[in-house]
């Protein structure tokens, strides 16, 4: 009997979940570290051709090709969160999605790196609904990616949650989030008949983060170690927003080689993120050939760029990806402070994994000095 109380005392020790394991901290040298990739559109993997290579390029390239650009990414750039926008398989094509997923994710699982997905509108379109493809995600080893948020009980979409990137192992903020990210499902196509084209950010989603922003900004700057402002906040889903259109090659770094798929209504998810006031920026996938980031009242609206080599690109114009580095302040007692800069830029998968468009997202004092400007 206490043999087979052991075994089960065990058994229920081993299928605790990842995250309940491991909390996303700041590394020692004060940084955290994310991959982004959007819309690999993973098939079947070698027997899949590539869409939009040069001519040349067409006879040895399939989804292994995805599957490595992410190998040499991990390599080179030692992320501590790999963050997959949606689109992760195409559905319509996927033989198994069962397969499919698993052959997608395999080099964040092998890497042992932790990892996030959210959904995009290719997902769902084999023989599991966007809840099977979420449930699936959920299960899979090395995942933080969560069904929904436990404590709501109604919400639109699968796989809204958000994450915690806490301080550095022993030092004094070890205990709060510096860093927090945010996932929502962006759904697939809308449902109103009257309202064509892409879904959106439903209200139920919208009271979630709102809640959640709140709850982590009081607990931020409330003691113990009280902040005197929120903890920046980055956000992940696939569809961009409408508020993407806001910009052209005057004031966003990048490119923008095709229109902005948002949906044809304006869910107001922009204004709730502004007025939230802890969010920097935002990330989506989606539209393949645009890579841009643009600044807009205070947040930055980013796209990736598309990764994998079965989603619609254009030849010649390489697959990409985006990386996010946060780094936190250094006081001049030699201890880590909170969240001193956001950078981003891209990578190529050329022959040097050649890194473009590196760029400022947020840094506190850029927002400190604003501020005083501002009083005088
Ligand atoms: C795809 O991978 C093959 C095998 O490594 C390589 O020869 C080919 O150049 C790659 N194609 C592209 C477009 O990167
Ligand atoms: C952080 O939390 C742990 C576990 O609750 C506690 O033992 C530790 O003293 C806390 N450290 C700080 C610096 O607050
Ligand atoms: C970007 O510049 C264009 C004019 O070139 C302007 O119409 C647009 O409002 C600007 N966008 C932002 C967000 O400043």
């Amino acid at each position: 009997m206490a043999n087979l109380i052991l075994v089960l005392l065990l058994a229920s020790l081993c299928s605790v979940p990842v995250h309940a394991l491991q909390q996303l901290r700041f590394d020692k040298k004060g940084e955290f570290r994310i991959l982004q990739v959007a819309d690999m559109h993973y098939a079947n993997g070698k027997t899949t051709p590539c869409l939009d290579v040069l001519p040349q390029q067409v006879a040895s390239c399939t989804d292994l090709n995805t599957t490595a650009f992410i190998r040499r990414l991990i390599l080179a750039e030692k992320p501590h969160l790999i963050v997959f926008t949606g689109d992760n398989i195409f559905g319509f094509d996927t033989t198994n999605p069962v397969k499919s997923m698993n052959a997608a994710f395999a080099p964040a699982i092998s890497s042992n790196i932790p990892w996030a997905a959210v959904l995009g509108n290719h997902d769902q379109e084999s023989i599991l609904s966007r809840e099977g493809v979420m449930k699936y995600i959920v299960g899979m080893k090395n995942t933080l990616s969560e069904l929904n948020p436990p404590e709501v009980h109604e919400i639109d979409g699968y796989g809204n949650y958000n994450l915690e990137v806490h301080g550095v192992e022993d030092s004094r903020l070890v205990n709060k989030s510096l860093l927090n990210l945010y996932f929502l499902d962006s759904g697939d196509y809308s449902k109103v008949p009257s309202i064509p084209g892409y879904d959106w950010i439903k209200p139920s989603q919208q009271l979630w983060f709102q809640h959640t922003s709140t709850k982590l900004q009081r607990a931020y700057m409330n003691k113990p170690e009280a902040q005197i402002s929120p903890a920046p906040g980055l956000v992940y889903f696939h569809i961009p927003l409408p508020e993407y259109a806001s910009f052209d090659s005057s004031n966003f770094t990048g490119v923008k080689q095709e229109g902005i798929s948002s949906a044809s209504i304006n869910s107001g998810f922009f204004a709730t993120m502004a007025e939230a006031g802890d969010v920097k920026a935002v990330f989506t996938g989606h539209d393949h050939v645009n890579d841009f980031c643009g600044y807009l009242t205070g947040i930055h609206l980013c796209y990736a760029g598309g990764f994998g080599y079965h989603a619609y690109g254009q030849a010649g114009w390489s697959r990409r990806t985006r990386m996010v580095v946060a780094s936190l302040e250094k006081t001049d007692k030699g201890v880590w402070g909170d969240v001193k800069s956001i950078k981003t830029w891209k990578r190529l998968d050329d022959e040097h994994l050649t890194a473009i468009d590196a760029q400022v997202l947020w840094s506190k004092m850029g927002g400190r000095r604003k501020k005083q400007i501002g009083r005088l």
